[in-house]
């Protein structure tokens, strides 16, 4: 490794699955560590294996399929998780095992150890993990809010016991660019053993600093930025990966750094994360919001007709959003099709290009012009053939003065039910006929509806976030009637939510483990 080599550590399928309504299927999950470890992530961070039987089996099957990356588990400090992560993470060509405890006084609280005890704990957890490989990582959790002496005690304790990373996270997004920096840069002076190991910096977004902190850490010497896409993470995210490997490398000038990422693969995986997570990317985002190559302006037209690098520090084309590109249309066929999709990042078997052809079509009927938005909305409707519950039909009878009546027809496991019902406006009428029909006590946390083009048959994608005894789902649709999409995103919610509950039934999952208590 040059010595300006930063690894890119990917937490997305960890930290960034972890915020609450974030959670993936196992397939997604798969696919998006393929997509991963093709755009060329250095170590991708799989899961938390005891946190439940769900966690194991994707980071199993995550560390069989990987080809380049390192896969990573992560396992709080005891002998348990660490096995159990172990078990998972070992079927890796690359695999490495993560191992943390909370150093700061709050943390240091919450398992009640002295500082002698959680020193031993990290001696004893650090050599059981070396003993099982020679990857390991060991994370002071909070570290930018833990007293410098005991920070530096955990660090020195965590080399001689064998680890080969050290992370310094900064768990509460509490530290600063300058104090992201000094940190790094005295552990590396003055921790023993500092130049055997690779420094990692772990940024959270509370105070809108993650990246700007990661990038100090690296001036720092951290030579690893552990990041997710689109910065998903719990409340305000995780440094974003997008943004410090594009820094990195447009002011390669004056942050001489290189990273194995291809760069064009990142608006494709934002937009698969976007969609497999639930959480829209907002339209101002650095790197992959829709607005951060728009101009709009006038006066900036004029200057990007003359001149790109007038108001453009990159060329989309760096980051793979294509130039500009022509809409399909009810004319255009299955090759047209493929062959757009292919643009966008979607590859697709004989058989589900047909079924998306289908779903093509009949939008191509209801829509002059198909853009590249809507096909990448209708790649993000998902009516699964397994599903549980799916919509036969509904109709809205709306007045000026309410209420608004459906009548709907659902699908319950094979069996179609039908009911009509009323409330104040159609997506109230037809979720209380859901309700109706499948009875079910989910609370309704969130209902966003977006426009994917312009114009008045433009598509809606609705997202649904559905909260049962603590199981979160985000359900999602797309269609050109706002009312169809706001049904279908709230069915495909219950739908994901059945699948949680079916997992987490007794003895069928040992979900509940708190990241915190070790
Ligand atoms: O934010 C954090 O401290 C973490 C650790 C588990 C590394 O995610
Ligand atoms: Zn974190």
């Amino acid at each position: 490794m040059t010595k300006n080599r930063v690894l890119i550590f990917d937490t997305t399928l960890r930290d960034g699955e972890q915020s609450p309504g974030a959670t993936m299927t196992h397939e997604e999950k798969l696919e998006i560590a393929e997509m991963l470890d093709e755009m060329g992530v250095d170590i991708i961070e799989a899961g938390f294996p005891i946190a439940s039987e769900g966690d194991f089996r994707a980071v199993t099957e995550i560390a069989k399929r990987s080809e380049t990356a390192t896969i990573c588990g992560l396992s709080r400090a005891n002998f348990k998780d660490i096995d159990r992560c172990w078990e998972a993470v070992k079927h890796a060509k690359s695999p490495r095992i993560h191992t943390f405890i909370g150093t700061s006084p709050l943390h240091r609280d919450i398992p009640g150890l002295s500082m002698d005890q959680m020193a031993e704990r990290i001696h004893d957890c650090v050599t059981h993990a070396r003993n099982l490989t020679d990857n390991v990582q060991w994370s002071s959790m909070d570290a930018t809010r833990t007293e410098w002496d005991f920070l530096k005690r955990t660090i020195d304790i965590a080399i001689k016991a064998g680890a080969t990373t050290i992370n310094i996270p900064d768990t509460v997004g509490y530290t600063a660019p300058v104090e992201s920096a000094d940190l790094i840069r005295r552990l590396i002076k003055e921790v023993d053993g500092a130049e055997d190991v690779v420094f990692a910096t772990h940024c959270h977004n509370d105070l809108g600093l993650a990246t700007a902190n990661s990038l100090a850490a690296v001036e720092g010497g951290a030579r690893q930025i552990e990041c997710t896409i689109n910065g998903l993470g719990e409340r305000a995210g995780n440094t974003a990966l997008e943004e410090v490997v594009m820094a990195m490398k447009v002011r390669g000038d004056i942050m001489p750094f290189e990273t194995r990422i291809d760069t064009r693969r990142i608006m494709n995986i934002s937009r698969r994360v976007a969609a497999v997570s639930g959480f829209n990317v907002q339209f101002n985002k650095a790197i992959v919001g829709k607005n951060a190559f728009a101009h709009e302006s006038g006066i900036h037209q004029d200057g990007m007709l003359k001149n790109r690098e007038t108001f453009e520090v990159m060329r989309p084309e760096d980051v793979g959003l294509s130039g500009t590109s022509l809409p399909l249309g009810k004319h255009s066929g299955r090759a047209a099709l493929r062959a757009k999709l292919e643009e966008l990042g979607y590859e697709l078997a004989d058989n589900e290009l047909m079924d998306v052809f289908v779903r093509f079509k009949d939008l191509a009927d209801r829509k002059k012009e198909v853009y590249d938005d809507d096909l990448i909305a209708l790649m993000r409707v998902n009516d699964g053939d397994e599903d549980h519950l799916k919509l036969v039909s509904l109709k809205v009878i709306c007045g000026t003065h309410g209420p608004q009546t459906a009548e709907m027809v659902l699908s319950i496991d094979g069996t179609e039910h039908s009911l009509t019902e009323t409330g104040d406006g159609p997506v109230d009428a037809a979720f209380n006929a859901i309700k109706g029909l499948y009875t079910h006590c989910a609370r309704l946390q969130l209902y966003q509806v977006s426009a994917v083009t312009e114009g008045t048959d433009a598509q809606a994608t609705v997202s649904v976030r559905l909260e049962e005894d603590g199981r979160i789902a985000t359900g999602q649709s797309a269609d050109t009637d706002t009312v169809v999409a706001s049904v279908k995103a709230y069915v495909n919610a219950l739908n994901r939510l059945i699948v949680r509950r079916e997992k987490s039934a007794p003895g069928a999952d040992v979900k509940g483990v708190s990241y915190r208590d070790s």
